[in-house]
């Protein structure tokens, strides 16, 4: 895995080894894909300002996120279907967060189940994503299996209504290959769900959700778990505020990947108001969208966000290497936030201040 020197070394490796299918899945954003190319651009606009002579004696990457303590403020973000990667998919994955000591997020949609990646990492810090269904007691019936296998929180996915309009998937007529299914789902659902001769892909999963949620529903969620609720998807300082009065416990700002609307702002452009908003709450706020390098996680970081999560680079680590190569871009993004972290001046989380990071029109005036 050496010779992968950077997440683009990995990035451009996996895609040349999956097939179509799986690899314009991964790698699509919604429409035109302008908010996929922004996430990225964005972190682009920003400068760290370093600084000198701090008297550096150590360095100390790690953190704790919601009670539970972190070797650096990277985890893993839920991403969809991991066995189209390796043949051990998500279960490779959380070995690899495990082995590092870093969060991993199992999709629902995920083609190892619940049991199976409790099983696999067994001392992982892992975190379930939900989406809320029709038929709640498939809610209840997911959550509560999380919570016995040991889960420590619920990423509940508030961005997605219906699923964004992916033209590669479209053209693809994608569906899950053969082989593998939908592990989360048992019974008549698995049989509704799993079922190949719908050719328009997650049409059947994108039917079950419940597109008339509001946020009265977390208080019947905080009824049926004592586990921590994240707010997954947030783009606006009023939600965040609205999520947090409605009872969840971490707001994660994202844009599902440039996934669902075209269009939306980067992630890394509303963090600072949205952290605005919420400093009032004990809330901790985490980002995604678009994180490559040690870099861009220091931006976050200076500008609120507690933890920063990858989904792509972890499914490009998987196809290259399975387990070995999420480790390896773990590693990569250890190695360069831990350097960027020294060189700035700035050796513990608590140094990375505001005033570290600015954007770059302060320098064009
Ligand atoms: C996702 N994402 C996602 N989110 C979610 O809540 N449930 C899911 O099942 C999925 N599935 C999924 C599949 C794929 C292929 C991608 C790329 C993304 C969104 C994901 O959790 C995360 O928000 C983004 O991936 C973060 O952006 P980057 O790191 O991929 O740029």
């Amino acid at each position: 895995m050496e010779k992968y020197i950077s997440l683009k070394d990995l990035e451009e490796a996996a895609l040349a080894i999956l097939p179509k299918n799986a690899r314009d899945y991964y790698k699509s954003g919604a429409t035109d894909e302008y908010t996929l190319a922004e996430n990225r651009r964005a972190f682009q606009r920003l400068r760290i300002c370093p600084k000198c002579l701090v008297g550096l004696t150590s360095c100390n990457l790690s953190t704790t996120i919601l009670g539970e303590k972190v070797s650096m403020p990277l985890g893993i973000s839920p991403t969809a279907m991991q066995r189209m990667a390796h043949p051990e998919g998500e279960t490779a994955n959380a070995r690899a967060a495990q082995a590092n000591g870093v969060i991993y997020t199992l999709s629902t949609i995920a083609t190892s189940s619940i049991e199976e990646v409790a099983k696999a990492a067994p001392n992982a810090i892992k975190w379930f994503q939900l989406y809320i269904y029709n038929d709640r007691e498939v809610t209840r019936t997911l959550l509560t299996r999380a919570e016995k296998a040991g889960f420590k929180a619920i990423a509940l996915t508030v961005d997605t209504p219906l699923f964004g309009l992916r033209r590669a998937d479209i053209r693809n007529k994608f569906t899950l290959p053969k082989h593998l299914k939908l592990a989360n789902f048992d019974g008549q659902l698995a049989t509704k769900i799993n079922s190949t001769e719908d050719s328009s892909g997650l049409s059947n999963v994108d039917n079950l959700l419940d597109k008339s949620l509001t946020w009265n529903e977390i208080k019947w969620l905080k009824s049926i778990t004592k586990l921590p609720i994240v707010a997954k998807g947030i783009l606006r300082s009023d939600d965040a505020v609205r999520a947090i009065e409605a009872g969840c416990d971490g707001i994660l700002v994202s844009n599902h990947g440039a996934r669902q609307l075209d269009g939306v702002p980067s992630t890394i452009e509303v963090l600072p108001e949205i952290v605005e908003a919420v400093k009032n709450y004990n809330v901790e706020v985490y980002l995604d969208g678009g994180v490559t390098t040690g870099t861009d996680i220091y931006k976050a970081l200076a500008l609120g966000a507690k933890m920063v999560f990858v989904g792509r680079p972890a499914i490009w680590g998987l196809a290259v290497g399975g387990e070995a190569g999420v480790d390896r871009m773990l590693n990569i993004l250890r190695q360069e936030l831990q350097n960027t972290v020294q060189i700035a001046g700035t050796p513990t989380i608590a140094d990375i201040t505001k005033d570290m990071v600015r954007h770059e029109s302060t320098y064009s005036r």
